[in-house]
């Protein structure tokens, strides 16, 4: 049962409205909140045909985070929101109370899924454009990526780092979450924005990969193919999204934030190198460790082609070589990014991949790479 002494601590809190609680992310946060006896005060926009369906959406979420069924009880159908980010259900009365949103609804793929664009910049943006008359609204948190900074950001990315215009992105998703934060910023100047910009979430610290292997699928195929085109010495920012959860809360109820942007990220202090990534998961899957590991180009992997169905269960091989180019890309870019600001609200760090990646091993290792990697281009 949710925990009646946490849920009188929270007593004074908002009323929150939670976007992209079906996905990875809001999924977390509307985990959390159970967990906490905290989800009466909260709405949950839902894509479905009635409420019934949309809770039934979100509860499917929420079993994949093992919240228990008795908890998972206690959401109803007062908690939904039907509509989309396209199609907002302005009209509903219960947005008149809403304190703070948590934006997490988007089209997260490196794919070039046909509504990144319209999604993640017209709609977020028309969507933020009508939060920004509720009487009630003191906080939109919106959740941004780390990525938006752009290929030539320099590493440690400061949080304010603003690229501007001259950002390179390699892919339509990051270019679509810097356009939107640009224009919320300059053409709805009454919106009380933050924006909390995560670096690359992967798994959960107890859970591993089973609320969704995202992104675990790139270090198994470094360990796999025993190669890849990260430098060992290349650090990649990782943080589990249990604890991203945590931070987005923490700042969607603060009363006053000293700042309106910040990275939730392992920084300089918690991020971890390749060579680490790869040896923590070869050790819990009790393989050979990776001394023969090599670092190479983007020919040597494809000269591997007639082995990736070995490698990485059935496959389209094309596929396979797009999705290395990408992630592979951008993991050996080694850049990590700031989180002082985030430490300066008073929120604990992050702990280090290498301290839960035994759990994402062991969970992901029930599926084959080829299909794990499917949950990042849908
Ligand atoms: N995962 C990461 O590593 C990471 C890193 C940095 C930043 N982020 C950011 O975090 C946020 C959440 O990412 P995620 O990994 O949780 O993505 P996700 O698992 O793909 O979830 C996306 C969510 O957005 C919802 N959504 C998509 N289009 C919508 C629309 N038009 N109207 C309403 N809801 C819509 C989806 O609903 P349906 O279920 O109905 O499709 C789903 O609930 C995104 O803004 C992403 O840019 C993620």
């Amino acid at each position: 049962m949710p925990d009646p002494d946490k849920a009188r601590a929270f007593e004074a809190m908002d009323r929150l409205l939670v976007t992209g609680a079906t996905g990875f992310l809001g999924g977390a946060i509307a985990a959390q909140l159970l967990q906490e006896g905290r989800i009466e005060e909260t709405l949950l926009l839902v894509r479905a045909a009635t409420p019934a369906e949309g809770l039934q959406r979100i509860a499917e979420r929420l079993r994949l985070f093992g919240v228990a069924e008795d908890i998972i009880a206690t959401l109803s159908e007062r908690n939904v929101l039907l509509g989309d980010l396209a199609n907002f259900p302005a009209a509903d009365p219960r947005l008149q109370q809403v304190t703070a949103v948590i934006n997490c609804a988007a089209v997260a793929s490196f794919g070039d899924h046909p509504r990144i664009w319209s999604t993640n910049v017209d709609h977020t943006l028309a969507f933020a454009r009508q939060a920004s008359v509720w009487p009630g609204l003191r906080r939109f948190l919106h959740v941004g990526t780390a990525m938006s900074c752009g290929m030539q950001a320099p590493s440690p990315v400061p949080e304010d780092y603003d690229a501007g215009d001259k950002a390179e992105h390699v892919v339509s998703y990051t270019e679509s979450k810097a356009a939107v934060e640009a224009r919320m910023r300059s053409e709805l100047p009454d919106l009380p924005l933050v924006v909390a910009r995560p670096s690359i979430v992967v798994g959960h610290t107890r859970l591993g990969c089973k609320p969704s292997p995202s992104i675990f699928w790139v270090f198994r195929m470094g360990l796999a193919m025993r190669m890849f085109l990260c430098a060992p010495e290349d650090r990649i920012d990782v943080i589990p999204v249990d604890y991203c959860a945590s931070a987005l809360l923490a700042l969607a109820r603060k009363p006053v934030l000293k700042y309106d942007r910040y990275h939730i990220a392992a920084g300089e202090a918690g991020s971890c190198n390749f060579r680490e990534i790869e040896s923590g998961i070869a050790e819990a899957l009790g393989v050979p460790p990776m001394d023969d590991y090599r670092q190479v180009g983007m020919e040597e992997i494809s000269a591997l082609q007639p082995r990736f169905q070995e490698l990485f269960g059935r496959c389209i091989p094309w596929m396979m070589l797009r999705a290395i180019e990408l992630y592979g890309g951008f993991a050996s870019l080694d850049m990590i990014f700031a989180n002082s600001h985030l430490l300066a609200e008073g929120i604990a760090p992050p702990p280090r991949f290498t301290d839960y990646i035994a759990n994402c091993a062991l969970t992901a290792a029930g599926g084959t790479i080829a299909e794990q990697m499917m949950v990042d281009f849908k």
